[in-house]
């Protein structure tokens, strides 16, 4: 099928390139002119493991096409994907004048009957006041416009996996014609039918994905209300973490028992630093401003953003308790991006902890395995040094906020020997509180005891 893509950041761009790797025609645009050049030069503006191979694939079979021209992507297609960015406002609100935007493009462009997918994140009722755009910005060319929901579940820093993978589509349609197309569209993913970039040499067995048809408004509710229960149970198992402190009792142990009853699960029970990056936190607001305008009291989830906010007090607490004094005291930072393997620094819990590490006047270098550049942009005048064993030389205190797998595996004994004082906060509970006191340090988790090298820990 031909279809356009309309928005190349995260979500727009893991699209067009794996629906192009699975044989249709996609022709992708942006109005960010750099991005645009960026992409026609056969890089990628973001860092996702995976995306380039899909991409250059794609682009050399001739199958995917970049355009700054959003009517030249339009013209053609039979359907088209709208991905732009739906910001929060300063009230929480999603900010919808992007896809209004477009709207108009579209129907200003098309001569033929289009279907229009809302893949961006949007609150309830959009794809209603999306139909009534179309059809009015487009009422003197008489082209009709179907419009379908179809959300997006792909993680960060696994997008490409998610979308061969998924473990469910969902399209919200409003005729027997839009779910036929969405149909076709999928049917390559269905039927396992590509050749998968992430498992080589074969895909693992047995998944299922459901595909499931319901209507706009189910399908626009579904992806709000999936982040804000995985919201929900981070920021359960953060307060079960603080319990654990109290009680000298470890949040690993609890959650990891709490997780293998299946209808708990034991996924996003992992306590530290809290949730951050573009949607979890938007989602959550957006969603609650949506209840509020319904009327449906959603305060629990008020809650859940609370506790995540605390996260950080909570880590500068410890950092002031074990330092006594911040200001000048050099401060190694480990971990940017809002999570690993991705470069994306959005609402990153770890650059609020630098922010507030900066207004105290310490003296901070950071690293990241990616994020460095981006971080910058939003840091300025930070000193940024990529290898992590420089950025322990000398340091009064290292925090680890991302939990790179690459920080797992460094040599914590030569890090012991490069500090000036041999004092790790883990905001991620990355490492094992055993291990670093048996090296020798003062190590401070979320929910598991303190251990410093004078204080045994008593293995039961
Ligand atoms: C999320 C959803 O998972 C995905 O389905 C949706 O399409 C987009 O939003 P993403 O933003 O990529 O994906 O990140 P996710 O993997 O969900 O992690 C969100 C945040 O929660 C990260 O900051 C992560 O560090 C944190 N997190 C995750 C925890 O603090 N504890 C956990 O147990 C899990």
């Amino acid at each position: 099928m031909r279809l356009a893509v309309i928005g190349c950041g995260y979500v727009g761009l893991v699209t067009g390139c794996c629906l192009a790797e699975t044989g249709h025609d996609v022709v992708a645009t942006d109005n960010d002119p750099n991005r645009i050049a960026t992409l026609k030069a056969g890089r990628l503006p973001i860092h996702e493991p995976g995306l380039d191979v899909v991409m250059q694939r794609a682009s050399a079979a001739s199958r995917l096409r970049f355009t700054g021209d959003c009517a030249d992507a339009v013209r053609n297609a039979d359907a088209i994907f709208i991905c732009v960015g739906t910001p929060p406002l300063e009230s929480g609100e999603a900010d919808l004048s992007a896809i209004d935007n477009v709207a108009k493009q579209i129907a200003a462009a098309s001569s033929s009957s289009k279907l229009v997918i809302e893949k961006s994140t949007v609150p309830a009722r959009t794809g209603d006041q999306l139909r009534r755009a179309l059809n009015v910005y487009g009422r003197s060319t008489g082209v009709t416009f179907r419009v379908a929901s179809n959300p997006e579940f792909l993680r960060e820093g696994t997008g490409v996996g998610d979308f061969f993978h998924p473990d469910r589509i969902v399209v919200g349609v409003e005729d027997e014609e839009s779910e036929r197309l969405l149909r076709e569209i999928y049917k390559p993913i269905l039927e396992g039918d590509f050749c998968c970039p992430v498992h080589q040499p074969g895909c693992p067995e047995g998944r299922v994905t459901s595909f499931l048809v319901t209507t706009i408004a189910s399908a626009e509710l579904i992806k709000h209300a999936s982040n804000s229960f995985l919201g929900l149970k981070i920021s359960y198992a953060n307060v079960l973490a603080d319990l654990c402190e109290k009680l000298g009792a470890n949040v690993d142990e609890v959650t990891q028992a709490v997780g293998l009853d299946p209808r708990i699960g034991r996924q996003f029970l992992s306590a530290g630093l809290g949730f951050g990056g573009f949607c979890l936190p938007k989602d959550i607001q957006a969603f609650i401003h949506l209840a509020e305008r319904e009327g449906v009291d959603f305060s629990m989830l008020k809650e859940v953003e609370k506790i995540n906010k605390r996260r950080i007090d909570q880590l500068m607490e410890k950092v002031r308790e074990a330092l006594w004094v911040v200001k000048d005291k050099k401060i190694g930072v480990l971990g940017l991006a809002f999570k690993p393997d991705t470069d994306d620094i959005r609402f990153a819990p770890a650059i609020d902890v630098v922010r507030r590490l900066q207004s105290e006047r310490a003296v901070i270098r950071a690293s990241d395995p990616v994020a460095i550049e981006r971080a910058r942009t939003v840091l300025p005048g930070m000193t940024f040094i990529q290898d992590p064993y420089e950025v322990a030389r000398g340091a009064d205190a290292l925090l680890l906020l991302t939990e790179w797998k690459e920080y797992r595996e460094l040599d914590w004994r030569l890090i012991y020997s490069e500090m000036a004082r041999p004092l790790v906060f883990d905001a991620r509970n990355m490492l094992s509180p055993k291990d670093m006191q048996s090296i020798g340090f003062e190590y401070h988790s979320f929910g598991r005891p303190d251990v410093s090298a004078a204080m045994p820990v008593l293995v039961g």
